[in-house]
């Protein structure tokens, strides 16, 4: 890895970017699709919105090669995600010329044989990463988990709870995502949600909030209705429980963030309890969509500890503030913790911890949308 740039790669983007702008995503389709037309079908029907979903992505992930000690897990993950697209060993090869065709085309004079090098090699590690996972999965795990949806409960005008029914049983740790596809109300567009509750069942809870323009979230929301059909990937993320540890637990969930922190704390009542403190932070009462399952929890397990938080919401009479703000006061040594909602509200929740002694290592987090 010694031997690869990542900065000339990094500066050279940055200069096809500001060159090429919106441009940049479209060269790359059009190079794709009329080259290896066979790749058309695994796209959206319409890509006009949201070109560069895998452009701007792909180029984050192969110019930070340098870190793939770190990358190799997402690397696997996102890998055996792709079979869900029909994706093979094949398709890399071809992507990877597309994309060195467009950034060759941007740069005009700037392209160097080095550069063309180090683009090869840093795509090479990655894609070689990606397809490796995913062939060596090929054998015993489907591309994707057929189900329906059984029950839509629309708690807010902006949040859903799904009751969903797999045809087999999907593979999530508790704490994991996987990534859905409407397949009836928006074919071939896929993203990321968390179950609920604890795996090992067909029937799989999803706690969806609409995202303002967002297309899945809004048809999940709005439009999502039983007897729809879902089709669900292979289980995404690091954030599940440690399993050789008896430490205590912090949770701090925001919003929907709560799904997670549900399925954890079903996983660890059935494993026996364990001292587990959990914040839930809403900006209204309102939002607080799933407050009876949170009061029935906090009196059935005498190991659990439910905190609930409002920030913008005057006429609450309990904890009043950033749910991050909140936690960040009790003391946490010692303790396994989870953090889970926006990006903003992840990213200062855990600037918060750290700041009040949490040592970073023990914080597993997820963030609802791009950092
Ligand atoms: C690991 C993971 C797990 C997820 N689990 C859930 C879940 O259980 N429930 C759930 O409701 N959502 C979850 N999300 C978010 C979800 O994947 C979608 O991004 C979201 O539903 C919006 O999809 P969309 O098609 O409507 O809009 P998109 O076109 O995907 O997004 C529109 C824009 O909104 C941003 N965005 C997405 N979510 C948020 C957010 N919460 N706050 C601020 N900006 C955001 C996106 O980054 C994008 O810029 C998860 C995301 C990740 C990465
Ligand atoms: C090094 C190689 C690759 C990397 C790093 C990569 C990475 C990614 C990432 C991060 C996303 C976004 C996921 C999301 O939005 O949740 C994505 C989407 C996608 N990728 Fe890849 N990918 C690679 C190769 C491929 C190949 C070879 C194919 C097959 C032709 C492919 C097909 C797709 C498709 C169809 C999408 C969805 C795009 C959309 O919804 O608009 N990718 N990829």
């Amino acid at each position: 890895m010694a031997d690869i740039d990542t900065a000339a790669l990094k500066d050279n983007f940055a200069a096809v970017a500001a060159h090429g702008g919106d441009g940049v995503a479209l060269y790359f389709y059009s190079y794709l699709f009329l080259k290896y037309p066979e790749t058309r079908d695994m796209f959206p029907p319409s890509m006009t919105r949201q070109r560069d979903r895998l452009v701007g992505a792909l180029v984050r992930i192969v110019t930070n090669v340098d870190k793939v000690g770190e990358l190799v897990p997402y690397l696997e993950d996102l890998g055996r995600d792709h079979r869900k697209f029909g994706a093979v060993a094949a398709h890399y090869p071809a992507v990877g010329e597309a994309l060195l065709a467009t950034l060759a085309h941007f740069s005009g004079d700037d392209w160097t044989s080095e550069l063309q090098e180090n683009w090869t090699a840093a795509y090479g590690v990655v894609s070689g990463a990606m397809s490796g996972a995913a062939e060596k999965v090929a054998q015993d795990e489907p591309a994707w988990w057929d189900a329906d949806i059984i029950n839509v409960d629309r708690r807010t005008f902006d949040i859903a709870v799904l009751k969903v029914r797999t045809n087999t049983v999907h593979p999530y740790a508790a704490g994991q995502s996987f990534s859905v596809e409407p397949s009836t109300l928006r074919p071939r567009e896929w993203r990321l949600y968390t179950p609920a509750n604890a795996p090992g069942g067909r029937e799989i809870e999803l706690h969806v909030r609409l995202i303002d323009g967002g297309p899945v979230s809004t048809a999940l929301v709005r439009s999502a209705a039983a007897g729809d059909k879902l089709r669900l990937g292979p289980p995404f993320g690091r954030m599940k429980l440690t399993q050789d540890s008896d430490s205590p637990l912090l949770m701090i969930a925001g919003s929907t963030g709560w799904a997670p922190m549900k399925a954890m704390i079903e996983q660890v009542a059935r494993d026996g309890g364990r001292r587990t403190h959990l914040y839930f932070g809403a900006r209204s009462i309102r939002e607080i969509y799933d407050r009876k399952v949170l009061e029935e929890l906090s009196d059935r397990y005498p190991w659990l500890t439910v905190v609930i938080a409002v920030s913008d919401d005057i006429r609450w009479d309990g904890p009043r503030g950033m749910v991050g703000d909140i936690a960040a006061e009790g003391e946490w040594a010692g303790h396994d913790v989870f953090v889970c909602g926006s990006p903003a509200m992840v990213e200062a929740t855990i600037k918060r911890l750290i700041s009040s002694g949490v040592p970073e290592q023990r914080i597993k987090f997820e963030e609802f949308g791009e950092a």
